[in-house]
């Protein structure tokens, strides 16, 4: 989908804008989905696990360009990507046509600015101005207190848990917590 971009002001002074995600940015979304989970055990894919060529990933954000259900935010500081956040469709099904599921991730310098606050606050408009959708769901591991609070200051409930829902490579086990946003 495409939308606006909008600059924003982050707690420490830099300016970031927020804009969709396209595949102008195909080298630098591989080189994130490869980092980021180096900075954190919080998310599904494991660096070893981001097999995308350039030109796939120019493809895949193009597609989500183009597609209304599809909402892919990125952040860029100075030129640079900071982090990326999406609001995607669960799925085509007239039962499942109500609601879409929220991701995020920030690399680890860019957190506790602020910048998760917003990119989620300007989603949620958007996620709105779909029409379609009356709920987000989504995700986080039970002991992911920073993502936790977010949602919750983002208005997020937590409706129920997940036993054992992720396994790590050093072999544990954890639970994830089930939120959700009205949009009505
Ligand atoms: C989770 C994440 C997106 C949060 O984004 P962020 O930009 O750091 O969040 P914000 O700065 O907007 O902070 C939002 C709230 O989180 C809380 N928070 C911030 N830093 C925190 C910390 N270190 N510990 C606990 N809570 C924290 C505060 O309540 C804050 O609200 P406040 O600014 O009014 O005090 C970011 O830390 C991240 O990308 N983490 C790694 C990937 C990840 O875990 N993604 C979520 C997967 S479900």
């Amino acid at each position: 989908m495409r939308f606006e971009e909008k600059q924003i002001v982050l707690k420490d002074g830099r300016m970031c804008i927020l804009k969709p995600n396209s595949p102008e940015y195909a080298e630098d979304m591989i080189r994130y989905l490869k980092e980021t989970p180096t900075e954190t055990d919080f998310l599904l894919r494991n660096s070893d696990e981001v097999h995308f060529t350039v030109e796939q990933e120019r493809a895949l954000l193009q597609g989500i360009l183009d597609n209304p259900y599809q909402i892919m935010m990125v952040a860029i500081v100075g030129g640079r990507v900071a982090g990326n956040a999406a609001i995607n469709g669960i799925g085509p099904q007239r039962k499942l046509q109500h609601r879409c599921s929220l991701a995020i991730a920030l690399y680890k310098e860019f957190w506790g600015l602020g910048l998760g606050t917003a990119m989620i606050g300007y989603l949620t408009e958007l996620a709105r101005s779909v029409g379609a959708w009356t709920q987000i769901d989504l995700e986080v591991v039970a002991e992911n207190e920073q993502a936790k609070k977010l949602y919750e200051k983002c208005g997020f409930i937590e409706t129920g848990r997940r036993h054992n829902a992720l396994r790590s490579d050093d072999g544990t086990f954890h639970d994830e917590i089930l939120m959700y946003k009205d949009l009505t």
